[in-house]
């Protein structure tokens, strides 16, 4: 049978807020997701991160459940508001916050599984927007965010090899900053791009020090992990093609052109016009190749069309819909995504030809329709999850083998269901089932599936 690279690592993904809970034990401080989940309307289910999947006192658990399904590695992230509870360079850390993640990195280790660590998915320290607007501020944020990388540089760096410096930064800009539908839940059409370019200098920056300060002596990676879906034309008309070129500049290229190339890609420029934020020469000589891999996290594609109206997607129209009429594949729980695994091929290769460095795909998974409202004893059998990673598993190994693109991880999102953002609980995404009220967890056969598809692609 077909084999992945003998170095190819894969396993499950997490997040800090998503799944801890204990969000006022053990030292922690509040962060900007705590403050929005208190915020009505703003979370479907009125829930918040809480209780979570109880992760905090349950991590042992999650990492036999990690053994079980035969993972070499497990991506998860660190709560900054747990490590330094009021975020900033002056302000105290907590012993507490970092045996906590030392423990489980241990734990993970004694396991044979390897750290994939994210330092920021979207927790943001409460006291640092609070003290000077966080992500807007430029001069304090990026020396609050290198503060706090080197603080776990220090702290963890023996261990973990694989560092991530942001997870999905489109997510904080947009929906952040445009949208308001992610904390810190502004609504605004410049701050998304003062945004943009503070979190590329703090990453940037970020990875500057792990280069001239820690990566020879503790031998590790360092990267940065942005989200894409790949864009298909409706048709091959010259209009429907640049709306696709457009919908990947301004969902990808407004972080990895700068970060690889060094510039904005030409179409943001040109409708973003004196409201983006551009980099002086100093700190371009920062941004440009701050990344050893590229850090993708995708789930679904989209058929592109001119003419839209929304100004955050370069002005193109989405769909799902295809010139015949049909479909692109098994619509999910939630809108924006359908299982289209050609999709997934396209864009690996479009990144590879693009910016020529090796992939780890941080995140790649579906939510099954009403999932929710299903008993556990039928919720565990998704089927059209197992059909999702199917499709997607093997795209990724014709892209390796018949494309010879060089990805190197797979990690599936998520490892538990868990606190879907602002569609709270009722969107689950885990191989796993987490029965809220008792907290018991319960493997879905795409948890098998993927354990053996693995095990049969995998030479040791
Ligand atoms: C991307 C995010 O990184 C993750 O936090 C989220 O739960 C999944 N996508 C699913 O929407």
């Amino acid at each position: 049978m077909a084999q992945l690279p003998s170095d190819f690592v894969w396993g499950f993904a997490t997040a800090s807020y998503q799944i801890e809970g204990s969000t006022t034990a053990g030292g922690r401080g509040p962060s900007i997701w705590d403050s929005f989940c208190k915020t009505p309307g703003k979370i479907r289910d009125g829930s918040s991160g809480d209780t979570a999947t109880d992760s905090y006192r349950l991590w042992r658990e999650d990492v036999e459940l990690l053994k079980s399904y035969g993972v070499k590695a497990y991506r998860f992230s660190l709560s900054w508001s747990r490590i330094i509870p009021l975020g900033g360079r002056g302000d105290p850390v907590n012993g507490e916050g970092i045996s906590f993640y030392r423990s489980l990195i241990e734990e993970l280790l004694k396991n044979d599984i390897v750290p994939f660590i994210t330092l920021y998915h979207w927790d943001l320290p409460q006291a640092l927007d609070e003290r000077y607007g966080g992500w807007l501020n430029k001069e304090e944020i990026v020396k609050d965010y290198v503060n706090y990388a080197k603080v776990c540089f220090e702290a963890f760096g023996d261990l973990v090899k694989n560092w991530i410096t942001h997870n999905e930064p489109w997510a904080v800009t947009i929906l952040g900053y445009e949208k308001g539908a992610f904390a810190p839940g502004h609504q605004s059409n410049t701050e998304p791009w003062i945004v943009n370019h503070n979190l590329i200098l703090a990453h940037a920056h970020a990875v500057k020090l792990y280069r001239e300060q820690y990566k020879q002596a503790q031998g590790g990676q360092i990267g940065i992990t942005l989200d894409c879906h790949w864009q298909l034309p409706y048709d091959d008309s010259p209009e429907n093609v640049a709306a696709a070129q457009r919908g990947i500049d301004f969902k990808l290229g407004r972080f990895a052109d700068p970060i690889y190339k060094g510039t904005y890609p030409a179409s943001v420029i040109e409708i973003i016009g004196d409201r983006l934020v551009y980099f002086s020469p100093e700190e371009l000589a920062v941004v440009v190749g701050s990344s050893d891999f590229f850090g993708l996290n995708t789930y679904t594609t989209q058929v592109v069309k001119a003419g839209g109206d929304d100004e955050s997607n370069g002005f193109v129209k989405t769909g799902f819909t295809r010139q015949d009429g049909s479909q692109l594949g098994t619509q999910a729980h939630v809108p924006w995504l359908q299982t289209y695994p050609p999709g997934f091929r396209l864009l690996l290769n479009y990144l590879w030809d693009s910016y020529k460095l090796p992939i780890y795909v941080t995140e790649n998974g579906f939510t099954v329709k009403d999932e929710n409202s299903l008993p556990l004893e039928e919720a565990i059998h998704d089927a059209d999850r197992i059909e999702y990673f199917h499709g997607y598993v093997n795209a990724m190994l014709q892209a390796i083998q018949e494309d010879n693109v060089p990805v190197k991880g797979y990690f599936g999102w998520s490892l538990l269901d868990n606190f879907e953002w602002a569609d709270g609980y009722q969107t689950r995404f885990g191989v796993t089932y987490v029965d809220y009220t008792t907290q018991k967890r319960y493997p879905k056969d795409s948890a098998r599936f993927l354990k053996k598809w693995f095990s049969e692609h995998t030479s040791e």
